[in-house]
C-alpha cells in the first residue's frame, strides 16, 4: 500500500504559542507551514525569519508552502533555513525548473503547487524535477475554505501520469478544505500527502484528528 502522509498547518493555530501548538500534533509526519506575502495572496504570515524560527523549534520536519509573488530568489533560503520540503507557486514563477533544482542543492525536497485554474499540463516542463506536486483544493489565502472536488479530475489525471511513467513518483499533495468528510475522496482520486488546519486545529484533540484522517484516507484507498 502506498505511503500517506499527514501535514496539519499551523496557519489557524494559536500563533502566540506556536511550539505547544506544533507539540499538539506530535504523530502526524510533516508540520505544514503556510508563507503569505499579500502579494500573490491578500494575506501576510510568516516573514523568512519567523520561518526560520519556526523550523529550527519545530519537533516535526517543516513542509514550508510558499504563497508569494517572485519566489525564484526567495524559495532556496526556506531550504537553506531547514525546511524538509519547499513548495512554490508555478503561477508566480519566472524559472521554476532552476528554483526547483535550487532548493535541491540546499538539500530540500523541491514542490510546484498550481491553483484551481491551473492544469496540470502547464507544469509538464517541471515534471522530472519535483519531489512533490500540490494540487490546491481551495484558492489559495485563507483556512476554513470548502474543498473543490471539481479539482478530482486533475489530481487523477496527476497520479495516472506518474503511475505510468518509469522512476520515482513525487508525492502528490492536496491542500484546502481536507476533513474527515473529504479526505477519502481526494485519497481515492490519488493523493497521498495530506494537508488539514481547521480540520486539526479546530478538533478538541488535534492528534486524534490526524490519527483519524490518517485512517479514513488508509481505508479509502485500501478499498479500491
Ligand atoms: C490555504 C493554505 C492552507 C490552509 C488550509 O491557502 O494553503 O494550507 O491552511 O486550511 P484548511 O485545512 O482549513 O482548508
Ligand atoms: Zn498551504
Amino acid at each position: 500500500m502506498n505511503e500517506l502522509r499527514i501535514c496539519p498547518s499551523v496557519l489557524n493555530a494559536d500563533r502566540s504559542r506556536l511550539r505547544e501548538e506544533i507539540e499538539r500534533v506530535a504523530n502526524a509526519d510533516l508540520l505544514h507551514l503556510d508563507v503569505m506575502d499579500n502579494i500573490f495572496v491578500p494575506n501576510f504570515t510568516f516573514t523568512l525569519a519567523e520561518s526560520r524560527t519556526i523550523i529550527e523549534s519545530s519537533s516535526l520536519p517543516v513542509d514550508v508552502h510558499l504563497m508569494i509573488a517572485n519566489p525564484d530568489e526567495d524559495a532556496p533560503l526556506y531550504a537553506a533555513a531547514g525546511a524538509a520540503s519547499v513548495t512554490f507557486h508555478y503561477e508566480a514563477s519566472t524559472d521554476p525548473l532552476e528554483t526547483l533544482r535550487a532548493i535541491k542543492s540546499e538539500g530540500s525536497r523541491a514542490a510546484l503547487a498550481i491553483k484551481p485554474g491551473t492544469p496540470f499540463s502547464s507544469i509538464m516542463p517541471c515534471v522530472d524535477e519535483i519531489d512533490m506536486l500540490l494540487v490546491m483544493t481551495v484558492e489559495p489565502g485563507f483556512g476554513g475554505q470548502k474543498f473543490m472536488v471539481d479539482q478530482m479530475e486533475k489530481l487523477t489525471e496527476a497520479a495516472t501520469y506518474f503511475n505510468s511513467r518509469p522512476g520515482s513518483k513525487p508525492w502528490l499533495q492536496v491542500d484546502g478544505g481536507i476533513s474527515l468528510a473529504t479526505i477519502a475522496t481526494a485519497a481515492r482520486a490519488g493523493a497521498d500527502t495530506f494537508v488539514a488546519g481547521s480540520a486539526v486545529y479546530g478538533a478538541p484533540n488535534p492528534a486524534d484528528m490526524v490519527e483519524s484522517l490518517r485512517n479514513t484516507a488508509r481505508a479509502a484507498i485500501s478499498l479500491q
